[in-house]
């Protein structure tokens, strides 16, 4: 699979040293790294989009514990199940390429070369490239994915905002979308610290996915209890929304808890397409 150009949607090619240019003449630097940033000016709303330098900090702390290794295992498997040799998989908002490198553990024939991921946060991408999978990696925004329509075999998305228009339109016919968000209970015990009364989480979804050109063909919910010590509890909080509606106070409360117990709990939905038609 090649890249799209962003500006004009023709083929990226390596035609010279660090760099992809199309035959209009856009070109885009690849980073030493490996990444490359197809991101144009007007495709983000920020200055800096994307999750911020310490929640991405969090994440990979946490991360590093394996606390999460459970549902990344169980992502792999799923994945696992529709991949066949050669085929394609799009990481959308795929962070700091924890899940990533569990693909090419976890999914049997997943070559490399076959593994995108594509997030808006060039922090985030620059983290992934330094796992050195060699999957390929871009800064992106999910509403504008540098790929060909018909392209992908499977998308897949966790805890990270999508477009459905978007991957219809990068999805082959019969093409896999695997969201991952969090099951109602996940983080209950955390929830409770910050809110008086706690709303069931409601994660992305995009209602068209229940109807027309998808079906939903199989749903699981995993879980884990975990007791969770520091740092571990303030990164588990520093990496979720929570922190952001959080007061000082609800903030302080968290940091001073001297151990935790939490269930983490992940809805795992994933959904055939059948095409446009
Ligand atoms: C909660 S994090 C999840 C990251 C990763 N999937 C994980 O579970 O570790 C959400 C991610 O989506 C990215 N993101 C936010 N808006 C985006 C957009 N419009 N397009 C692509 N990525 C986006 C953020 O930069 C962040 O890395
Ligand atoms: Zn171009």
């Amino acid at each position: 699979m090649k890249y799209q150009c962003p500006v004009c949607h023709e083929a990226l090619q390596a035609l010279a040293a660090q760099t992809l240019s199309c035959a209009a003449g856009h070109s885009f630097d690849v980073a030493k790294l490996g990444y490359v940033n197809l991101l144009l000016a007007h495709q983000s709303r920020s200055r800096i989009p994307g999750d911020s330098s310490s929640m991405l900090a969090s994440r990979s702390r946490f991360f590093a514990t394996k606390a999460y290794d459970f549902l990344a295992a169980a992502v792999s498997e799923r994945i696992a199940v529709h991949h066949t040799a050669g085929a394609n998989l799009v990481d959308v908002g795929c962070g700091e390429g924890y899940y990533l490198e569990h693909y090419l553990r976890g999914v049997s024939d997943l070559n490399p070369d076959a593994l995108w991921g594509v997030d808006i946060a060039k922090a985030a991408v620059r983290l992934a490239a330094q796992r050195k999978t060699g999957a390929h990696l871009c800064v992106a925004a999910s509403r504008a994915l540098p790929f060909f329509a018909n392209s992908v075999h499977q998308v897949v998305s966790i805890f990270a905002p999508f477009d459905l228009t978007e991957i219809e339109r990068v999805l082959i016919p019969g093409g896999i979308f695997h969201l991952i968000g969090p099951a109602v209970d996940h983080l209950q015990a955390l929830k409770q610290i910050i809110y008086d009364r706690v709303e069931p989480h409601a994660g992305n979804f995009d209602p068209r996915l229940t109807s027309g050109v998808w079906q939903e063909i199989e749903t699981s919910t995993v879980r884990q209890a975990a007791r969770l010590v520091p740092p571990a509890i303030t990164d588990l909080f520093g990496m979720t929304p929570y922190y952001w509606s959080a007061t000082q106070a609800q903030q302080q409360a968290i940091e001073n808890q001297s151990e935790l117990s939490v269930t983490f709990a992940f809805d795992i939905r994933s959904f055939r397409f059948d095409g446009l038609g």
